[in-house]
């Protein structure tokens, strides 16, 4: 939807196919933090307006860690950059509505979706849309359409090399219609981790770490905030404004990169070709950066007839993709609880956290990578 809106600014035709209904897609809660190249980005495309007058400034993270002091990276001072919440699903009503108040074309409710002649220089997308049939002839096409989608995986395997990494647990998540507490909140604690979060001045989210089959619907609000706050220092968990859930859900962990992003006329962005684990929130992040590079490999081909940045576009984008796995693997090992550590995991993990509270570099280092590195020229 960025990527169609952003094409249409700069005059390239485009249409959005998409599998599940609008309702499905506005009904679910996804990311909600944004770094400064995002925010930067959403205001350079004229939708700010929304996430100006309802984020959530965020200048820095605290972190707790069982029996030691709170420690806050200030990442505002340490970079220079702010930051943002403001959740997936509010920037996609606007990427809604700004395409059709310009008359785009997004058509729900897709199915049986086939990708033929990607290495051919007119692809067809041949596609069901209720009860008929339907065939797209284009110049390019831009598979965004997650993990599970199709254009990945229409890339034979002989063609691209997969990178995985499975974590043993998962984050049940609610979403709850109370003020959050003052600082996005990152728990290290030995019954697992902990994450408070924001999404409006009355609209918070949580999240706890728990075991990879944990079913939501075991999870009364009432337990769900009882080992929330038991995994937070007692002065902050009396902090923590509970309420009724407008939402819970479980998400497994797991990284994952598909190489290379571009095969033929098929361009790959976001989760169609890339996971991180949610602790870091880079994965909205990650497919806007994905979405600005492929913009401008696109406009410039179009414009000048110049394949430069398509060319480059998967080495480019996959530079920061894996900056952004390293990141987000990093702090899921520092703040999880794992079954199989041992004495000697744990002292080292408590060798890193000291090391970032004493060390202002140590603590710049990790905040130019969560505020986001600038995306390549
Ligand atoms: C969210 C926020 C985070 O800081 C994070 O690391 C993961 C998720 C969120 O608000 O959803």
């Amino acid at each position: 939807m960025l990527l169609s809106h952003m094409l249409d600014m700069s005059g390239v035709d485009s249409v959005v196919l998409e599998r599940q209904s609008r309702a499905h897609v506005l009904g679910r809660i996804r990311a909600g933090v944004l770094e400064h190249g995002t925010v930067q980005l959403l205001r350079m495309v004229g939708l700010d307006a929304r996430m100006e007058r309802e984020g959530q400034r965020h200048d820095g993270t605290l972190v707790v860690w069982e029996g030691r002091p709170d420690f806050f990276i200030d990442t505002r001072g340490l970079t220079g950059k702010r930051m943002m919440a403001f959740g997936q699903t509010a920037i996609t009503e606007e990427l809604y509505a700004a395409r059709e108040r310009a008359g785009g074309q997004i058509l729900d409710e897709v199915e049986d979706t086939v990708i033929d002649d990607v290495l051919g220089t007119r692809p067809r997308v041949r596609y069901t849309r209720r009860g008929r049939v339907h065939e797209l002839a284009c110049d390019f096409v831009a598979g965004c359409d997650g993990f599970h989608g199709i254009c990945r995986q229409s890339i034979p395997a002989r063609d691209r090399r997969e990178f995985r990494r499975e974590y043993p647990f998962g984050w049940l998540g609610i979403l709850s219609p109370t003020p959050p507490l003052e600082n996005i909140l990152y728990a290290r604690h030995t019954r697992g981790f902990a994450l408070a979060s924001q999404r409006g001045s009355n609209l918070s989210r949580y999240y706890i770490q728990c075991g990879p089959d944990t079913r939501p619907e075991d999870w009364s609000d009432e337990r769900f905030w009882d080992e929330l706050r038991a995994r937070l220092p007692r002065e902050l968990a009396d902090r923590v404004a509970t309420g009724p859930s407008l939402e819970k859900s479980m998400a497994p962990l797991r990284s994952f990169v598909s190489e290379p992003m571009r095969y033929g006329n098929l361009l790959l962005a976001g989760d169609a070709s890339h996971i991180v684990p949610p602790t870091g929130a880079k994965g909205l992040n990650l497919a806007v950066s994905d979405v600005f590079y492929l913009h401008r490999a696109l406009v410039e081909k179009y414009t000048r007839n110049n394949d430069v940045y398509l060319e480059g576009y998967s080495a480019t984008a996959l530079r920061r993709v894996w900056t952004a796995e390293r990141v987000s693997w990093w702090l899921t090992m520092l703040l999880h609880e794992f079954p199989e550590r041992d004495g000697f995991d744990d002292k080292l993990r408590e060798n890193e956290f000291d090391h970032l509270c004493r060390s202002e570099a140590a603590q710049t280092a990790l905040a130019e990578q969560y505020v986001g590195l600038p995306y390549e020229t």
